[in-house]
């Protein structure tokens, strides 16, 4: 996607050194473009804790390039698969909800151990990483040439007039490889020429609708409109909305979804109105395993200060202020789950299907 016109992906190999992996530093966006240069798995461990990367397909690829340099750290110790192991367990404890990068450093353990000979073993972390990275543009490209027929539908049904979509967080390109999950539709919308808006959520308390979406939807040229967070109840109340889209960090096989906090009241806002609310997905996101997304999928807490500190820009300066009273104790859930009978359907990289157990096996029926 671009960025001033250039061409860029979320994460790449440097060209010049391959055991460099260059990255977006998110933390700086909108306001500064930073790349930053990963070398050790114990960086990336940090640049995921951190949020200098993030989004859950993104967390995903930097797991596969991360296992790709702990492989390559891992010829340097006295025991290549002691380090091997301790490097997939710390990637993976990094960020609980968020399923993709536990099936990323899986599917890198299974691959490297095919490999005959240690330097084997590492050109097949290499090539896993660019396999992991490249699919899940691909499936975001996918989830967009499907997602893109519902909203020409409402535009046909609108005569031509414009379809609001209301998307929360940043499910966009910058949490993905390329093209982003909730936004790839977006994209092919506008490019197909159908007429678009969208609503941006603020997405408190890391601002990730504001600061991201906001950053990325301008630089496509993809008209929008910022909104708190509490307001999209009052849109739909008064018939500007036409559908909601969201990402997802984890979704059940019977598609309970996990997503940034706050998407749930989205989704009962949109059941209350009767506003179609879809989830786009790439199937790195199901977890096969469980079925009921309240009871099972962890919720990761994090550090209380991002509710009661922001971030921006003063005097062209980025400043950090504290909005609550200093000794006021906050909770920060990062994610909560929207059960599957409030979403009208999943848009995959395989096709668009209900909310439920069945359909979702029968576009992927090796899951049975
Ligand atoms: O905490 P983050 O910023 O990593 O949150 C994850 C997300 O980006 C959203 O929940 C998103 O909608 C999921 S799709 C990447």
């Amino acid at each position: 996607m671009k960025v001033e016109g250039e061409n860029y992906t979320t994460i790449w190999l440097d060209k010049n050194n391959d055991k460099v992996v260059c990255v977006i530093d998110q933390r700086f966006l909108p306001h500064k473009f930073v790349i930053e240069n990963l070398t050790t798995v114990n960086e990336f461990a940090a640049a995921i804790i951190d949020m200098h990367i993030r989004g859950a397909g993104l967390i995903g690829a930097a797991a596969g390039y991360g296992m790709y340099l702990a492989a390559l750290e891992s010829k340097e110790k006295e025991s290549f698969d002691e380090h091997l192991i301790l490097s997939a367990d710390k990637l993976k404890s990094t960020r609980p909800t968020a399923v993709n990068l536990e099936w990323a450093v899986n599917r890198q353990l299974s691959a490297i151990a095919k490999g005959n000979s240690i330097d084997e073993k590492i050109t097949i972390a290499k090539d896993t990483a660019g396999l992991i990275a490249d699919e899940d543009a691909q499936y975001c490209r996918r989830i967009g040439e499907h997602g893109v027929k519902i909203i020409e539908q409402i535009s046909k049904n609108k005569n031509g007039g414009t379809v609001n979509i209301l998307t929360h967080c940043n499910a966009g390109w910058l949490a993905f490889v390329d093209y982003g999950s909730a936004t790839s539709p977006i994209y092919e919308a506008h490019r197909q020429g159908i007429k678009v808006h969208v609503w941006v959520d603020e997405t408190r308390p890391r601002n990730q609708g504001a600061s991201l979406t906001a950053w990325e939807l301008l630089q496509q040229g993809v008209p929008h409109t910022v909104i708190s967070d509490n307001t999209g109840g009052h849109l739909m109340q008064h018939g500007l909305v036409d559908m909601v889209i969201t990402g997802a960090d984890r979704v059940t096989r019977a598609g309970d979804a996990a997503n940034k906090i706050g998407t749930y009241l989205k989704a009962l806002a949109a059941f209350d109105n009767n506003i179609l609310f879809y989830v786009a997905l790439p199937s790195s996101t199901f977890d096969w395993n469980i079925k009921d997304g309240i009871k099972e999928i962890q919720i990761e807490e994090r550090n209380s200060d991002e509710v009661k500190y922001m971030q921006g820009l003063c005097n062209g300066e980025l400043k950090t202020i504290l909005v609550t009273p200093l000794n006021s104790p906050a909770v920060n859930y990062g994610f909560d789950v929207t059960p599957a009978r409030l979403i009208s359907g999943l848009i995959t990289e395989r096709g668009i299907c209900e909310a439920n157990e069945q359909a979702i096996l029968n576009l992927f029926p090796e899951n049975l």
